[in-house]
Order: C-alpha cells, then structure tokens, then sequence
C-alpha cells in the first residue's frame, strides 16, 4: 500500500500518495522529454520546496498581474460564490500557499457553512505546513491534506460531505497541453455531484508585451524559477546540469495563445542523468521547453467545459479582463 495516512487530533489528517510506486513522475519524464526532438519536461516538476517557495515570490513581483487580478476578483465575489453554491467543503487543487483560499473559507465561515477543506498539492512540505496552518486557523474546520498529483491521484479524494466546490486557481489549468486540459475537465466532470461546482481561475489572452513582462521579471525570479527544474534533476536523478549554463527564455506563441517557457544552452553541453542511464547532448543554443501558460477567451472556456461536459454557470473578471474566475456545474445538473 503506497499511502499514508496520519491522523493528528480531529481536525487535521493527511494522505500521502506519492509513496514508492506513486512517486513523482520525474525520471519516465526526463527519459521521455528529454530524448524528444524539442526536449520537454512537465511544469509540475518546477516545484519542490524551493520552487514553490520562488512561486510565492513571483506572485508578489509588479510584473506577475494574475495572483492580485485574482485576489481583487474573489474579494468581491466571494461571498456571491458561496451563497450561490452553499458549498460547505473547498476542495483546492494544486492550493500551493493557499493564500486566495482563505477568502473562499472566510465567506464559508461568514455564511455558516464552513466544514472541511482538502488540500490537494504534489509538494509535500506545501501540503503539510499549509494544512497546519489553517487548522491553527479555523478551529472548528476539517482539513485534510493530500499529497499527490492531480492528475494521477484524484480518486484519493475523500468522499464529499454535503455541497463541494473544487477550486482551481491561479490559472494552473494552462499549464496542461490542450489534450491534457480536456482530460482533465472531464475527470472533474465525474467527480463532481449534482450540488457541487467547479471554480476555474483562466489568465486571459491580452498584449503580448504585458504577459511576456509577466513571465520575465526584471528581478530575475522567474529566471530562477524556470531554471529550479535543473536543481530538481540534478538532486533527484544525480544529473551534472550547470543551471548558470542555460538561458530563460519566455515567448508568447500568438497562433497557440500561450507563454512558454524554455530554457536556452548557453553553449553546446553534454549532461549525463545516471539515475536513468542518459546522457543527453545540447547543441548551442538548443531550447528545451519547461512549461506552457495558456491564456484563454469566455469563448473558449465555455467551449471547453462544454466539451467535458460542464456548463459555466458565472463569469467573474476585472475591469481590464485580464483574468477570469468561472463558476461550473455538471451539464444536466
Ligand atoms: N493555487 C495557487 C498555487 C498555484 S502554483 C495559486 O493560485 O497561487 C501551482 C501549484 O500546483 C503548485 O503549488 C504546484 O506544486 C501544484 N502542482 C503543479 N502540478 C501539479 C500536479 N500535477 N499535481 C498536484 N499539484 C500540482
Ligand atoms: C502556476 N501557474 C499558473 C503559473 C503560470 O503563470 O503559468 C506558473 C508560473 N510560471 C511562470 N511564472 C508563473
């Protein structure tokens, strides 16, 4: 059995999916993405605990507009989504620091609802340290924290407990391929009851120099950021990556409607992974891609979970329709 599960007093327990077996991704993921033509690596792997760390650190930078975009949104309709959804259980995928949640939990709490939050995030010290915290915080609120990876390990969820709302944030859902994102919805599509809701955070398509800012800060974090996923190859798979070798790049693809982000050989370098048995050659010059953010329209977003079979039952944006906050329920609900 790959799970744990630890049970601290009433009001906290955890599960950790990532147990032998369930384990990160990261080797079958180097061994494929990285003998491609256009090497590859999922963005989930950015984040151990000292890329999450540098993701809280974006999320403040004066570039990186969706984190308070988002925040300003949920701020005024928070209470609105709750009284909408008599949700009295928040599900956050992928809740990283959990920062904009505790606005969701507030507006339960203010409608009387408020009874368990499950956290779902593949970083474990982002899971453990956050659902401590929020249990000091709400003392009569259940949390249950789930390590693993949202889209392996979402029959792990615990059964729901009255009307659930499943938070999505941040506009993570561009970081899927399109395929991927389709899989996806419609997985959320069937673990949704007919009283429960999906809340989706979608960054909008907008000018190029205003996203491209985003994911190139002056200070460098992201920079930083894109280049931990070396350090987390290196660590974990006994990798010889020089991270100072490899340039960040950051490019809006306008016919894709995406930012990617890759990372350019500063000169032409031959890296061995022992872990794997690889050993893998970059020419000058040569990009590997290490994460796509696709930027979305209301159009396409109601067509998308059309397609998986949800209906968008609310928009929610800013004045400058920079980033949306959608509210779903299941088609025949
Ligand atoms: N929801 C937060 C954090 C977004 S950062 C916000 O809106 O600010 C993306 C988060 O998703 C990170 O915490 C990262 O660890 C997590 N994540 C990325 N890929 C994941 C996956 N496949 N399964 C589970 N969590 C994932
Ligand atoms: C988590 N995700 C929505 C962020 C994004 O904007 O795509 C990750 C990120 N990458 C670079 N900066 C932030």
């Amino acid at each position: 059995m790959n799970t744990r599960a630890i049970r601290r007093g009433g009001q906290l327990t955890l599960e950790n999916a990532l147990g032998p077996g369930g384990a990160r991704t990261l080797a079958d993921d180097a061994r494929h993405g990285l003998t491609r033509t256009l090497k590859q690596l999922p963005p989930k792997h950015l984040y151990d605990t000292r890329g999450a760390a540098l993701f809280d650190r974006i999320c403040e930078l004066p570039e990186y507009y969706p984190t308070r975009t988002e925040r300003a949104i949920l701020e005024r309709v928070a209470d609105e989504l709750i009284a909408a959804t008599g949700a009295g259980e928040l599900v956050e995928l992928g809740s990283g620091s959990a920062a904009k949640t505790r606005l969701l939990l507030d507006a339960m709490a203010a409608a009387g609802t408020l009874q368990r939050f499950v956290a779902v995030d593949v970083t474990e010290a982002v899971v453990r340290n956050g659902a401590a915290a929020l249990t000091r915080e709400y003392p009569g609120m259940h949390v249950h924290g789930l390590i693993g990876d949202f889209e392996r390990h979402l029959d792990r969820l615990p059964a729901a407990r009255g009307p659930r709302l499943v938070a999505f944030l941040g506009g993570t859902i561009g970081n899927f391929d399109p395929a991927a994102r389709g899989h996806f919805l419609r997985n959320i599509a069937g673990l949704l009851g007919e009283d429960d809701h999906l809340l989706l955070g979608t960054d909008l398509v907008k000018d190029r120099a205003t996203l491209e800012a985003a994911y190139d800060d002056a200070e460098g974090v992201t920079a930083e950021f894109n280049r931990n996923v070396l350090h987390v190859l290196n660590r974990e798979l006994g990798a010889n990556f020089d991270p100072s070798g490899f340039h960040h790049v950051a490019a809006f693809d306008t016919e894709n409607e995406w930012i990617e982000m890759r990372l350019r050989a500063r000169e032409a370098q031959e890296v061995a992974l022992p872990a794997i048995g690889l050993t893998v050659r970059f020419a000058a010059g040569e990009e590997m891609r290490t994460e796509i953010s696709a930027k979305f329209t209301r159009k396409r977003v109601a067509a998308e979970l059309a397609a998986a079979g949800l209906k968008l039952a609310a928009w929610h944006t800013d004045a400058n329709e920079w980033f949306a906050l959608s509210l779903a329920s299941r088609a025949g609900s």
